[in-house]
């Protein structure tokens, strides 16, 4: 059911109540992040009530050992998990020395904004406490682009009706806890702490992974706008405070800028944290935090002019789409290639934070076509220096030969999930991550990016796929056995269509790949074949499988099969399940899900979206039509899939419907999980609903091609696409669509089938 407690607005996220009820599920909603470190939206000040206290330094993980009831071999021996780090935003209230907290006073006014045009977070609560005192907290604060280490808050108290006393207390604190722990382990170990006059930082470092991390915090404190240092200070284990007091009279009010922030041992080597978060510190609060907001204002004035959508007449769809791109360049700036994009970014625990098939089959083209060829390449380049773990992973699995099974979880290249049946059998990733090197490769024609380095990850899939199809005597064909598919409602199933499809691609692909290279590049051929020791045989045999393949089909409704035996499920459609019983992840047992015919997320129609030109209209048609009505889209990643192949199909008004979903998942909360976290990775899958759904953009033979279609509520709406280097702009109105070259030079392009001719800067119908 959903839920509209967040306000419409085209560039705001705003709550203007507020609702004891929905804190946690608006500090996900309202997080920042600035692709090197993320904050749920936790209030400075304390709060006793239920609340998610969610702190994330990019890449900074703990191996929590995994918790099995019976051990198997194969297991992964941990579950990594990007922990949640110490506190640095935090700011203690007291007045009259009781320490404010927000779930015992009574709230007046509460409004909170987030404006995704600067990245800037702002919350105005006006209170009256239990002893009768009136005051308004107003807290600003932005995660830098422009410098990854820095977070800015402003912060004031001011006092309405009597005289008070108030301190205000910036602190940074390591005394905090993961929400999920397999053992209630401890995750940091404190090593020190400093102070010098107004800076002061906390250098811990994780157990096991041996993290160092530095925390930091500086502040300048404000009574009546007059700059003072008449601080104290207070320490204790793991905890710095400073203390700023003021007697105030009505109207008056004390203020503290704070600077501070995360430099962790991937950034820079431990012994120079302090030096370098120092040197931002004070330059940080000497520039103040107004000429700081300037500088993030130009940051993401770049950022929404390339990447922006802007739809005209719905308001509800404009919010949608420009919350996922903020949240999505809020997680990944592209700049580290040891760093991903976590199914839930920087704003909760859920999946540690790690690398899922999610960045290869939704994620990639978001990044590629939005930013450029280089960050695709680092996106590429995380799973290819991850090759090597790769086969060690496919070995501890009875795999031989250079065969790579990617994890379907990882953070350091290691498979590291809890789940065997739903997560280790979904070795259909490894398709997902051949698909983008080729996606990658017919983006950019750049043909050396597989020469050098992804041939290499393709053969090593290719030797998985073909050890892991056995031969059926009786079928006379390979099948796969005890796979589970996208959908994860169904596992261990035997003949998953999608994986067994997506394998024989993988094998035709790459041997597709080799023969040419042999052609065009006889010398780098060789190489290729002395590196990975790859003999002409191995690759006739990848040929021979790829082409017996079995394929599981169902004459009758003329379908692929989900998996062998679908059509012995009691076939009820999604319609029949009563509202109070959904999602039904939440009100059935596994064993109800697992037999009944119910897809959580797009399977069949997965393969339908990635090889869309291997079929034809007909065959996507029947399949949909079939598969579409048994699918309860409980996972994110589902309803963005069924836009895209829905708009195929010309059916605007049924992607319309996906596209709310997919793109207010998290506003509305349609699964009742958003305080949990944001869907980030699904939410590359709300833009390819736009660009690909609606824009119809597609890749063929060196061009890119639009056809697009108007969703019936929308006046109009416009994106831009970096193409191979230039910049075009899609604008699509209720009387015509135009393309504009706006940078670079003249592409390829095609609009309705019609070869766009640029000239420079010039807009064709
Ligand atoms: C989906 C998976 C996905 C994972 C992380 C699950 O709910 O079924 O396909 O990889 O979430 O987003």
């Amino acid at each position: 059911m959903k839920s509209n407690h967040i306000k419409s607005d085209p560039w705001k996220i705003i709550e203007d109540s507020f609702d004891p009820n929905k804190v946690e599920a608006s500090e996900s909603i309202f997080s920042l992040g600035n692709g090197a470190m993320g904050h749920r939206a936790n209030f400075e000040e304390y709060y006793s009530g239920k609340t998610f206290q969610g702190s994330y330094a990019a890449g900074v993980y703990y191996p929590d050992k995994t918790r099995v009831g019976w051990w198997k071999n194969g297991y992964p021996e941990y579950f990594a998990k990007v922990l949640n780090a110490p506190n640095w935003i935090g700011i203690d209230v007291y007045y009259d020395n009781v320490k404010l907290d927000l779930n015992k006073v009574t709230i007046q006014k509460f409004l909170r904004t987030l404006d995704m045009r600067t990245g800037l977070y702002t919350r105005q609560v006006t209170l009256t406490t239990h002893e009768g005192l009136n005051l308004s907290i107003f807290a600003t604060r932005f995660l830098a682009l422009f410098q990854e280490e820095l977070g800015c808050i402003k912060y004031s108290v001011k006092i309405h009706n009597v005289a008070a006393n108030i301190k205000v207390c910036p602190y940074i604190d390591a005394n905090i806890k993961n929400k999920d722990s397999n053992w209630d382990d401890q995750f940091w170990e404190l090593k020190s702490q400093s102070i010098d006059e107004n800076f002061a930082m906390l250098h811990t470092k994780t157990f096991k992974s041996e993290f160092d991390l530095c925390t930091y915090q500086g502040v300048s404190f404000y009574k009546n706008s007059i700059p003072s240092k008449e601080y104290s200070l207070e320490k204790s284990s793991g905890r710095i405070s400073y203390v700023f007091e003021a007697n105030l009279a009505p109207n008056e009010e004390v203020m503290v800028e704070k600077v501070g922030g995360y430099c962790s041992s991937l950034q820079q080597s431990q012994q120079k944290h302090k030096k370098h978060v120092k040197k931002i510190a004070l330059e940080s609060l000497s520039k103040g935090f107004d000429a700081l907001l300037d500088l993030q204002k130009s940051n993401w004035d770049e950022i929404w002019e390339m990447a922006d959508i802007s739809i005209e007449d719905d308001i509800k769809a404009q919010q949608g789409i420009r919350f996922n791109i903020f949240q999505l360049n809020q997680t990944y700036t592209g700049k580290n290639p040891l760093l991903n994009i976590g199914p839930k970014g920087y704003t909760g625990e859920k999946y540690g934070g790690s690398t899922y098939w999610d960045t290869e089959a939704f994620c990639f083209p978001f990044y590629i076509a939005t930013k450029n060829e280089s960050v695709a390449e680092n996106l590429l380049n995380y799973r290819y220096n991850h090759l090597q773990k790769a086969i060690e992973n496919a070995v501890k699995l009875g795999f031989t030969g250079g065969a790579a099974l990617f994890p379907m979880v990882t953070i350091n290249g290691e498979e590291c999930h809890n789940e065997w049946e739903i997560t280790f059998e979904e070795i259909h990733r490894n398709a997902a991550i051949a698909h983008a090197i080729y996606a990658y490769e017919r983006y950019t024609g750049k043909t050396t990016y597989v020469e050098n380095k992804g041939i290499d990850v393709l053969v090593g899939i290719s030797r998985f796929w073909s050890q892991r199809i056995s031969f059926s005597k009786e079928k006379k064909k390979y099948v796969m056995l005890g796979v589970t598919g996208p959908n994860e409602y169904e596992n261990n199933v035997n003949n998953n269509w999608y994986t067994n499809y997506a394998a024989k691609w993988c094998m035709e692909y790459t041997c597709k790949r080799l023969i040419q290279i042999s052609k065009d590049k006889p010398k780098v051929h060789k190489t290729i074949q002395e590196r990975l020791d790859l003999s002409n045989p191995e690759v006739i045999d990848w040929e021979e499988k790829a082409s017996n393949i079995y394929l599981p089909y169902d004459k009758k409704n003329d379908i692929f099969l989900q998996q062998d035996g679908f059509l012995d499920k009691d076939l009820k459609k999604t319609l029949v399940i009563p509202s109070e019983e959904r999602p039904i992840n939440q009100h059935w047992s596994w064993d109800r899900i697992l037999r009944s015919p119910y897809i959580k997320q797009a399977d069949v129609l997965q393969g339908f979206y990635f090889f869309e030109n291997h079929f034809s209209n007909e065959q996507l048609k029947n399949n949909f039509d079939f598969y579409e009505p048994y699918t309860v889209h409980e996972s994110s990643l589902s309803p963005s899939i069924h836009a895209v192949l829905a708009a195929s199909l010309e059916r605007v008004d049924q992607a319309y419907d996906f596209y709310l979903q997919t793109s207010r998942l998290d506003l509305d909360d349609y699964n009742a999980e958003v305080h949990e976290g944001l869907h980030i990775t699904s939410m590359a899958g709300t833009w390819l609903s736009i660009v690909k759904g609606f824009g119809g953009m597609r890749i063929k033979d060196n061009a890119i091609y639009f056809s697009p279609q108007l969703p019936k509520a929308w006046k109009s709406f416009s994106f831009k696409i970096n193409f191979r280097g230039s910049i075009i702009e899609l604008s699509v109105s209720k009387t015509n669509s135009l393309l504009i070259l706006i940078k670079g030079n003249p592409v390829s392009a095609f609009l309705n089938e019609k070869q766009v001719i640029f000239n420079s800067k010039s807009d064709v119908k």
